[in-house]
Parts: structure tokens; C-alpha cells; sequence
């Protein structure tokens, strides 16, 4: 009934067989990430941190997401609101330590910048994890469908990393007074990692970075199927790997370049899974789109733009998780293929396609890349004078609060033609939609609900 609706052969096809999905995963080559360069066309302005206004006043606001349509595009609620969801924690704990508590709080703006707070998203009880980390959300029907990573686990006492994609529905209601989310089904674990395609924390061996995380809902327009992207690693047992001739890159590249010792730990990946019944709950994990062995460990956040007929895959990275002998700044990367299981290649300098600027390496993180091809992302660290991301930790107190942002950053727009990328400009803070879609109404059967806040 759900395909029939759909009028989709296509979409039928998602739920009855996953043939034609199972292609070997794009490829992010040493001899690629070689090419990352800083340019004029890929540096970020330096941000006037004196002009920036804070998001919420008490709390720190980093990994930040739009409500939006299935086809992407950012909803519009009844009463005109914008809605984005972030991480959030108290601005009164080291910023280092909010990875440990954060919640995913909610804002809606008319103007998508004088954002309102309208608190946590899920009642504190409802959410998988001991906390939760970055994710997705669209609406329909005056339904929200939301996923999130669950991290750790619901009332340990003390922090482990265990991640899982979890999701809960729930009903929207909105207004001219505002913007809420109540009614929340029961959440459902849909994702954990497999061991074959993507690697679990015990594989991992305590490794670099283990990630299972940040499930981006994607509806191809191609195939009418349903998709959940997410950060993985490939599952491989790290003491007893050595990095693959394909990792690498040509032959010519191969010969005349070794590849330094512990290249072949690093085994980042763009995860995908494949909608397979109507109710969002079961999903089924297909090899991934593409991989980053022996380049990179952390393929953050991935999100596709699809404009032109082409699919742009867009991922964070950081520095300090490039593979020994490649040399990456903290940005945002992008990579375009033909179809959303093609040959991803990169955009811009070998992947490069948003860095922050030399003289302010960390002053920015999580950008997301918006289907106008604006990028927005929060303010991270700024005038370290030349302390790495990891000696700011060991820092005093008071010099770390002083040099955390946690607010929204500046916009910045992008263009792209074909794969060269170019900042052209910085906006406001926050999301700064050229062009708009308006949702249509609720259903009537939605009462309203008031009880707005925390
Ligand atoms: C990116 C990130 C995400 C994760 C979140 C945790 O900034 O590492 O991958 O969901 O931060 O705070």
C-alpha cells in the first residue's frame, strides 16, 4: 500500500530486493588526499569572533541540523518556521567535556537566525545512549521522523562509546506561537555496526577513533529508495592489516611512494543502509559508499547534495585524523559521483573544499552543506597561537572557556562547477535560505499542544 501510494516500481523494488545496491565502495586514494591544498578558493575568512551573538546564552551549541523535507530541501512549518537541531550542552562545562552529556535541543526561527529555544527535543527519559550525537530529521504529515546516534548506554555510570543509529517518530505541532514536537513513539535501535561492513568497538580494539555514527536520512531521487547515510570504519582488525595497492593510488604513484608505518590503522568510511519496511524501523546495512583506509579514520557527518544530476558527498574531517604522511587542515571535504553508488571523485584540492584559514586552523567544525550550497557550522576554537586540538585540553580552565565558541558560525556559500569549489561569500550566522519551499498545512486532526520550552 505504502509502494502502491508511492506510484514507483522502483520504490517497490527498495523493500523487495537490495540487488543493485551491493557495489564495492568509491575509494578516497593517499595519491588524492595528496593534493589537499589551502587556496584562495577553499580558505574560510577569518571569523570577527568579537561580532558573533550567541545561540543560546547558556549553553554551548556545536553539530547543528535543519528540520527538513524528505527531498531535502528545509521545511517550513504552518506559522513559517525554520527548525534546527543541535547538540547542545551547559556552557558551564569545559567544552572538551560536552561530548559526555550532550542533548539534542531544538530553536525555530521565521528568519533562520534570531532563533528561538525551544529545549530538548525528546522528553529525558525517551532517548537509546547515555547521551546523543549528531543525526537527522525530516517531516511529513505533520509527522516528525528523527534519527540520532545513541552514544553509551542509558544510566551507565561512567562514559563509554559504544555508538548506535537510533530513531523515534513523533507529531509537530506549529503555529503562529511556535514550534513543538510531542507524541513520541518509542525509540528504536535501527543500526548497530555488523563486524563485515563496518567495524565494532571490539574490532576496533580501542584504536584511534571508533565511529558508528550521525545517520543522515537520504531520499534518492533517482531510485525512489530510501537511504540512511553515516560515519563507520571498515571492519578490519587493524594489528594484522597493510594498506591495499587501491588505497594507495596508480602505479606510477605507488612506486615512488612508501607508505609510512601505521598508514594501514586508518580505515574511515561513508556507511549507507536501505529502507526496508514503511514504519522506518528496519533497515538494512550495504557495503559502503566510500572508504578512506589508510587515508583517514573520521568521515564525519556525510551528507549529499544531489544538483545537476550529480551526487555531492560531503563529509568533516580533522587534522589530526589523516594517516601519517598526508596532511589534511580541519574542513569540510566533498567527493561527486554520477549515481549514488558511482565512483566518487574529489572536488576541489584532492577532497579540499572548505579550511579553516591558516592563521585560525580550528575556528570552525561541523559544517553541513545546505541544498543552496550554503555551508553552516559552529565556531570551535579560536586564538590557540599555535596550539594543536589536543594541547588546548591541557590548558587552564579559564583559557579554554575563553577561547570555546559554541555558537553558530557564519554562512558561508559555496559554488560548484564541475569539481573546482569556491567560497564566494560569508552570511549571517545561522541558515540563510535564498529560496524556500512552504510545507503543506497539518492535517486538521493535529490539536494543538502548548508547552513550549524546557
Ligand atoms: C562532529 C562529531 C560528530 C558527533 C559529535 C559528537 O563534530 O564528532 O561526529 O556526532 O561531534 O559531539
Amino acid at each position: 500500500d505504502y509502494c502502491h501510494h508511492k506510484g514507483n516500481r522502483k520504490f517497490r523494488c527498495c523493500f523487495e530486493e537490495s540487488g543493485g545496491f551491493d557495489r564495492t565502495p568509491a575509494i578516497w586514494t593517499r595519491e588524492q588526499a595528496e593534493q589537499i591544498r589551502i587556496t584562495p578558493q577553499n580558505a574560510a575568512p577569518v571569523i570577527d569572533f568579537d561580532a558573533l551573538e550567541p545561540t543560546a546564552p547558556d549553553l554551548w551549541v556545536w553539530d547543528t541540523w535543519p528540520l527538513r523535507e524528505q527531498d531535502g530541501s528545509i521545511a517550513v512549518l504552518p506559522g513559517g518556521w525554520r527548525v534546527i537541531f543541535s547538540l547542545t550542552a551547559p556552557r558551564s562545562v569545559l567544552p572538551g567535556k560536552r561530548h559526555d552529556i550532550a542533548t539534542i535541543r531544538y530553536f525555530y526561527a521565521r528568519d533562520g537566525q534570531d532563533w528561538i529555544p525551544g529545549g530538548r527535543v525528546f522528553p529525558q527519559e525517551d532517548p537509546f545512549g547515555s547521551r546523543q550525537w549528531a543525526g537527522s530529521a525530516f517531516v511529513k504529515d505533520g509527522e516528525i521522523f528523527f534519527f540520532y546516534t545513541a552514544t553509551g548506554r542509558r544510566g551507565e555510570t561512567s562514559v563509554t562509546y559504544e555508538q548506535r543509529l537510533a530513531f523515534a517518530r513523533g507529531d509537530v505541532f506549529s503555529d503562529l506561537e511556535g514550534v513543538l514536537f510531542d507524541n513520541w513513539e518509542e525509540h528504536v535501535i535501527i543500526a548497530e555496526p555488523d563486524g563485515e561492513f563496518y567495524q565494532t568497538q571490539e574490532q576496533s580494539g580501542g584504536g584511534i577513533i571508533y565511529s558508528f555514527r550521525d545517520p543522515w536520512y537520504y531520499l534518492d531521487p533517482e531510485s525512489g529508495c530510501e537511504f540512511v547515510l553515516f560515519e563507520g570504519n571498515t571492519a578490519i582488525t587493524p594489528a594484522v592489516r597493510e594498506c591495499e595497492p587501491q588505497n594507495i593510488g596508480d602505479g606510477d604513484f605507488r612506486s615512488g611512494n612508501d607508505v609510512p608505518n601505521g598508514a594501514a590503522q586508518f580505515n574511515g568510511n561513508v556507511g549507507i543502509m536501505l529502507l526496508r519496511n514503511s514504519d522506518y524501523t528496519e533497515w538494512e546495512l550495504l557495503p559502503a559508499i566510500l572508504e578512506a583506509e589508510c587515508v583517514n579514520q573520521q568521515l564525519e557527518r556525510p551528507h549529499i547534495v544531489y544538483s545537476g544530476g550529480r551526487y555531492h558527498l560531503f563529509i568533516i574531517s580533522h587534522q589530526f585524523t589523516f594517516a601519517p604522511g598526508l596532511d589534511g587542515p580541519d574542513g569540510l571535504y566533498g567527493f561527486v559521483a554520477n549515481n549514488l553508488f558511482g565512483n566518487y571523485v574529489p572536488l576541489g584540492e584532492g577532497g579540499l573544499v572548505i579550511a579553516n584559514p591558516p592563521e585560525q586552523p580550528f575556528q570552525a567544525y561541523s559544517w553541513l552543506v545546505l541544498p543552496d550550497l550554503s555551508a553552516e557550522s559552529f565556531v570551535n576554537y579560536f586564538n590557540l597561537e599555535g596550539l594543536s586540538l589536543n594541547e588546548v585540553g591541557n590548558q587552564p580552565d579559564q583559557y579554554i572557556f575563553n577561547h570555546f565558541g559554541g555558537v553558530l558560525a557564519p554562512t558561508l556559500q559555496l559554488t560548484v562547477d564541475n569539481l573546482d569549489t569556491t567560497i564566494v561569500n560569508e552570511l549571517a550566522q545561522g541558515l540563510v535560505m535564498e529560496s524556500e519551499t512552504q510545507s503543506a498545512p497539518f492535517p486538521p486532526t493535529c490539536e494543538k499542544r502548548r508547552h513550549y520550552g524546557d
